[in-house]
């Protein structure tokens, strides 16, 4: 396309400028939509209601006949203004454009992927994260992200577990919520913030054996309990738009599912924003066999309640004789809705000049850091031997094929993310240890390859250094979309080259750079401490450098559990209890013969450099009604020497209820910063109708009787109390 320079008239700078545009009254909205709905033709309807990525004279086109209502993948601020001029100015209607993309973990400035960042536990931080990432892409023209990912994943290999906040609804409903804030900041209309899209809906997570995009079957309990619950969590925190999944649920696919999109989200939760499809997942009606044509999948999807067609062109094909008119009227209306509320009938240009001012500011990064720092998960640390004891240490050899790596730090979707900008963990460490400690290094393998060529050098480097650091574990392109493993352990002859290093019984510290849980028992006893860094961003080596000499006390804790085993999977926290509970002692129970029956790393699990000792679990009024709070204080002691941040979780097992309940589910969590030999009171206060139930009917109540309550630093170390919901 041939780029135009856009004339702005002063007026619109002076919106653009005024960050704080008043947004207008709903009243106002829905009349001026009936204004527009009045005089639109049903091919310009069908074109609000149509998506398609990237641009060219066709679309163009297209876009001067009113035919598209929105563009993904379209980048910079000129491009994105040049295109909103032909659809304000030479549009029939003037209708401006949306323009989304996938800006899931930063624009430019780039922090750690989701699954990272909920290890954290800091909805606060991850909230401004998400908020800068507004802010940059907003600045170059883009309203609307396709994010936050909600789903809940239990099968790490699915890749796309790298996208979400793990695997518990609680945790990833506070993890939703801090996203949409973030990104729609207090008002849609303020330039500078994107309208979110909780995706995707529903279930996609469940995906079978974790293979992408595969077919899904679960109960309506696991779909409320489980799969629902982030969703909600984000329509109540005001999201403007959620994405339709590529699923299909028990044999209704997601995009195609009156349940989930009707009766649920726009019936019982009274959504007014509206619903894209995924990429062509409207298309793939007709693979999934319940479609034959084009538009036979349009109408399925149209009357399911699927809003926008991303990339699928059906809502473009024959639809007219086909749907009522209603039904497009009210996809039409939510859309429009929304470009009202963002403003983008009030600023529909960005001023270019707008984003030299705004990207990759110092504090950002400075966030980033922050942010990076607390992603990160000590997974094992024998004889403390981490953090390196800088002033004994006088050489210490980097191996690993990330060590040096650049790239795999920003992860799966890096937006505008650039690896310039990226610190290595090579370059951290050299930074942090300047000319003390003499730092070897050399990459050993590669990520993939079987070649093993470079583990002599590895092995003689190692056998001259005081500690090893090995930074071993999956490229960015191994999590993400499209992306699903079958083989869960070090990828390559990884585990061979921390095999052969290990023969020099040099001690080994083992950073992990990788988008999922790994089942890595193999290697867990050939390495004296586990660090695991996800793929951090841009300051990646920066904060692993920081936790491995002790500038910073690493406070992560998982929010997904590693599996010892391929065969463990699914291994979650919040299981059910079975009629035969396992017991490795007796035969007739639920586990495996070759197994402990816990995962590897639970759920919630993270080490600290210092002790956190719990005591004193104290609930207030052990006896409460449905109408009541709980309230439990419990003191955390740091026991050791060096100041720390503990993640405090709440658990509760319901005893007996009318239908079969998880052995824990998470009710709250509090992040707490103590000095050396600081305690603290903890408190809690949570409504009982938290701790309710979808019962036989589906009917969600809070029943009577007795629950336990644990507290502890991870879902397995815990202490212990009770309670009871009385009538
Ligand atoms: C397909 C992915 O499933 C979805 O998450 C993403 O938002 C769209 N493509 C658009 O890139």
């Amino acid at each position: 396309m041939i780029k135009k320079m856009v004339q702005f008239p002063v007026i619109v700078i002076l919106s653009v400028v005024c960050v704080l545009a008043k947004g207008l009254s709903s009243a106002d909205i829905e009349s001026k939509i009936d204004n527009l709905l009045a005089k639109m033709t049903f091919e310009e309807k069908i074109g609000q209601m149509t998506q398609f990525s990237g641009i060219n004279d066709a679309k163009e086109e297209m876009i001067r006949k009113g035919q598209i209502g929105s563009l993904l993948n379209v980048i910079g601020a000129e491009e994105v203004n040049c295109i909103q001029r032909i659809a304000t100015e030479e549009s029939r209607l003037g209708i401006p454009i949306i323009f989304g993309l996938d800006v899931i973990h930063g624009y430019r400035t780039m922090f750690p992927i989701p699954l990272a960042a909920s290890a954290s536990w800091d909805t606060a931080l991850v909230r401004e994260a998400a908020e800068i990432a507004a802010k940059e892409a907003a600045s170059e023209g883009l309203n609307w992200t396709f994010a936050p990912m909600v789903d809940i994943a239990r099968d790490p290999r699915w890749g796309r577990i790298a996208e979400g906040a793990g695997e518990d609804p609680f945790l990833g409903s506070a993890m939703a919520t801090a996203q949409v804030k973030g990104f729609q900041g207090a008002n849609l209309s303020n330039s500078l913030t994107l309208l979110a899209c909780a995706k995707h809906y529903v279930g996609y997570g469940e995906a079978e054996g974790g293979r992408d995009y595969n077919t899904t079957d679960f109960s309506e309990r696991s779909l409320r309990e489980i799969y629902l619950p982030p969703f909600k969590a984000a329509v109540d925190a005001g999201v403007g738009s959620l994405m339709s999944a590529f699923n299909d649920i028990g044999g209704v696919p997601a995009t195609g599912n009156v349940h989930t999109l009707r009766d649920i989200l726009k019936g019982e939760w009274n959504f007014n924003g509206f619903v894209v499809s995924d990429w062509n997942s409207i298309g793939e009606l007709m693979n999934h066999g319940i479609a034959g044509s084009p538009a036979n999948a349009g109408t399925i999807a149209l009357l399911a309640g699927v809003d926008m067609d991303m990339e699928g062109r059906c809502y473009s094909s024959d639809l007219k004789n086909r749907v009522d008119q209603k039904l497009v009227d009210d996809a039409v209306r939510r859309i429009l809705r929304i470009k009202f509320k963002i403003g983008l009938f009030d600023h529909p240009y960005i001023d270019e000049n707008l984003q030299k001012d705004i990207i990759r500011k110092t504090e950002y990064s400075e966030i980033a850091l922050k942010l990076a720092r607390e992603s990160i998960v000590l997974l094992k640390n024998e004889e403390k031997i981490l953090p390196l004891k800088c002033n004994k240490l006088k050489s210490v050899a980097v191996i690993g094929p990330l060590a040096d790596d650049n790239d795999a730090p920003l992860g799966t979707w890096r937006c505008q993310g650039e690896r310039e900008y990226v610190t290595t963990v090579l370059q951290g460490l050299q930074r942090k240890f300047q000319d003390d400690v003499t730092v070897y290094y050399t990459k050993g393998c590669d990520i993939e390859s079987k070649k093993q060529k470079g583990f002599r050098k590895a092995v003689s480097l190692a056998a001259k250094s005081d500690v090893v650091i090995m930074v071993m574990g999956e490229s960015a392109d191994m999590s993400g979309e499209a992306a699903s493993r079958s083989n869960l352990g070090l990828p390559g002859v990884q585990t061979d080259l921390i095999k052969a290093v290990a023969a020099t019984e040099k001690p080994i510290v083992l950073v992990l750079m990788n988008g999922r849980p790994l089942a890595i028992a193999d290697i867990e006893s050939d390495v004296a401490a586990i660090v695991e860094s996800w793929h951090l961003g841009d300051q990646h080596g920066n904060a692993v450098a920081d936790v491995l000499v002790g500038d910073y006390n690493p406070s992560g804790k998982l929010t997904a559990g590693f599996p010892r085993t391929v065969g463990q999977i699914p291994v979650y926290y919040n299981h059910k209890n079975s009629g035969r509970p396992g017991n490795l002692d007796e035969k007739y129970t639920s586990k495996y013969l070759d197994l402990p029956l816990s995962s590897m790393y639970p759920f919630g699990y993270g080490l600290s450099y210092t002790k956190f000792e719990y005591s004193g679990l104290t609930i207030q009024h052990s006896a409460i009604h449905r109408n009541e709070k709980l309230n439990v204080t419990v003191n955390v002691k740091n026991s050791g020497n060096t100041a720390g941040t503990e993640i405090v979780q709440l658990y509760i097992r319901d005893l007996v209820g009318s239908v079969t309940r998880p052995v824990k589910e998470l009710k709250g969590f509090r992040r707490v910063n103590l000095q050396p030999g600081e305690e603290k009171t903890v408190t809690f206060a949570i409504a009982a109708g938290e701790f309710g139930l979808y019962d036989i009917n589906l009917n969600y109540v809070v029943e009577a009787g007795d629950f336990e309550l644990m507290v502890g630093g991870n879902s397995t170390d815990v202490i212990t109390g009770k309670f009871k919901i009385i009538e």
